[in-house]
């Protein structure tokens, strides 16, 4: 039996990277996906992907920035699938741009999808999952939430409010059965990095090379089973040693 045999999983950013990767392994591990983006087509593709693979999938565009839309997510995955147990809580974008020139409006934007959108995908999470009577939520900060670098202040900014959200998430509900905990991933190997920037970020890596959208997935895994049942407010750091120099 997989790990996740009988539990709903709902991943932001599933059509893409780290959460598309996600979703393989949940749903080879029994659990039924709600997978979420903005990016229709790609979402489409994963979903189709699964369904060959005999897993039950539904995609759900949503931006995670628009509160009407993730309250209206969460009641047709409720609807779907009758509870939700799991949320990979895990879009997000970032830019790289020298602070003496960012603009307000694209520091409120990434603040706005890697802060705020993860608080509105939560906070719903634990709306459903205080129904249920459990859960396991699992944030998407990044090493860049723990260590700063230069010129990506508002990202960096955002990650480390999610580091703390988390935390601050974990001790509200502690008692109620519903942990909440962080990954926070090294460089890897997605969409998000420019191909150009390939080549130094491995270099600065400790092993040098990239991490893969599938270790994240196992690392995603055993935060969000029952692998880690008395983990709570953890940021669980997967960065092939960037954080250890
Ligand atoms: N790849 C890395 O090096 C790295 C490092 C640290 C943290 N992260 C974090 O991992 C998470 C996943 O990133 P990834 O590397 O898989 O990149 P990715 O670009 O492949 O995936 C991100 C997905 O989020 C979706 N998204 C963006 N804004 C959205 C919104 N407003 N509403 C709904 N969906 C939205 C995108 O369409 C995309 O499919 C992000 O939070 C990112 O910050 C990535």
């Amino acid at each position: 039996m997989g790990k996740l045999q009988n539990k709903v999983a709902l991943i932001t950013g599933g059509a893409s990277g780290i959460g598309a990767a996600t979703a393989r392994l949940f749903a080879s591990e029994g659990a039924k996906l709600v997978l979420v983006d903005l990016n229709e087509e790609k979402g489409k593709e994963v979903e189709a992907e699964l369904k060959a693979n005999n897993a039950e999938a539904i995609f759900v565009k949503t931006n995670i920035t628009k509160e009407e839309e993730v309250t209206a997510l969460f009641k047709q995955a409720a609807e779907t699938f009758g509870k939700i147990d799991i949320v990979f809580n895990n879009a997000g974008i970032g830019r790289v741009h020298p602070t003496h020139d960012l603009d307000y409006a694209e520091w409120r934007n990434t603040v706005n999808v890697d802060l705020d959108g993860v608080f509105l995908v939560a906070r719903e999470a634990l709306r459903s999952m205080l129904v249920n009577g459990s859960g396991s939520i699992v944030n998407t900060a990044s090493m860049y939430g723990w260590v700063g670098s230069p010129g990506s202040a508002a990202y960096n900014a955002a990650k480390g409010g999610v580091v703390n959200l988390t935390r601050s998430l974990a001790l509200e509900y502690a008692e109620k059965n519903i942990r909440i905990n962080a990954l926070c991933p090294g460089f890897i190997d997605t969409p998000i990095i420019p191909e150009d920037d390939k080549v130094v970020l491995s270099t600065m890596t400790p092993m040098k090379r990239l991490g893969k959208a599938e270790e994240m997935a196992k690392a995603v895994l055993f935060l969000a089973s029952d692998d880690s049942s008395y983990m709570t407010g953890n940021s669980l750091i997967v960065d092939g040693g960037y954080t250890a120099q």
